[in-house]
């Protein structure tokens, strides 16, 4: 199945880049939208500037919209004043602006920041609330909420991805279990845009021996991861946390940065 319209926020980003070559094959024209204009488009592609947290420019960008795929926003933990625009009243203009445009369905990027104060200990699922581990964390959980809030009452379909860690390789231990390789990414996403869904919460990590999470509802609906962050153990082997909380807990050096609780009160 295309799409006619797709819109990919952040395109300029890491995720972005990688979703730029796959996402032009799943519909007629894919929207490429960016903070600033740099680069021509190519072809089946148009390139929209926009900053996020502009609502004006936000409602011009979804028009003719059928599909997101929203990759946009601060990536990292931030200053509240920077979470609050980018991510907070960024994902609130993309999702009213949605609204007022008839667009059907957003794919949002979630993050395993999101649930980044529970042990590693317990294995998660989609029913699994929130646990923020910082302020990144928390605008996660709300675009989550967001995303509950406009398919329940406004019946636009979206697929909250609490992705883990998504680079080219395995970077690290922890990364042995939240990794998610470009390629199963892209097939997350293709699942999303495809399935037959209201609101999903699923988890962006590929097929790893240790994964924390149960991804179960990711595969009800379709999706087949196809790697394994294990063929990098041997690489990461030394590579470990600065701290025990980072050690322990899902979020882990987000999890440590500014931590002044107790940590036996998580386990
Ligand atoms: P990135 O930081 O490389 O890309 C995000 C893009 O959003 C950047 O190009 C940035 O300029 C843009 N952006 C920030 N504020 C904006 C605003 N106000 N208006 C318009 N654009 C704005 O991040 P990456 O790695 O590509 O991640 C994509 C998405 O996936 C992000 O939402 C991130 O939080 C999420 N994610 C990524 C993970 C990963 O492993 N890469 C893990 C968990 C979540």
């Amino acid at each position: 199945m295309t799409t006619n319209r797709i819109l990919l926020t952040g395109a300029a980003g890491n995720l972005g880049r990688v979703l730029r070559e796959t996402l032009v094959e799943d519909c007629s024209i894919l929207r490429l939208s960016r903070r600033s204009l740099t680069g021509p488009a190519g072809a089946g592609e148009e390139i929209v500037p926009c900053d996020l947290a502009d609502a004006a420019a936000v409602d011009r960008l979804l028009e003719g919209v059928d599909a997101v795929v929203h990759m946009g926003g601060q990536s990292v933990e931030a200053p509240w004043d920077v979470i609050l625009q980018a991510n907070i009243v960024g994902a609130i203009n993309l999702w009213e602006a949605a609204r007022k445009a008839g667009t059907k369905r957003i794919i949002f990027a979630s993050s395993n920041h999101a649930i980044g104060m529970y042990p590693r200990t317990t294995r998660l699922d989609h029913e699994s609330p929130p646990r923020p581990d910082g302020r990144y964390g928390l605008s996660k959980a709300f675009g989550e909420d967001l995303g509950a809030l406009y398919a329940f009452k406004h019946g636009i379909s979206c697929m909250a991805i609490r992705i883990g860690s998504s680079f080219p390789e395995v970077r690290s231990r922890r990364m042995l279990s939240t990794w998610m390789s470009y390629r199963d990414l892209t097939a997350l996403i293709r699942t999303g845009l495809t399935a037959d869904y209201l609101f999903e919460i699923v988890y962006g990590v590929s097929a790893n021996k240790r994964s924390w999470w149960d991804n179960s509802n990711a595969e009800r609906l379709g999706f087949r991861a196809q790697d394994d962050a294990d063929v990098f153990a041997d690489e990461v082997e030394g590579k470990g946390e600065a701290s025990e909380i980072a050690e322990v807990l899902q979020g882990g050096a987000f999890a440590n940065e500014e931590f002044s609780g107790e940590l036996e009160q998580l386990l």
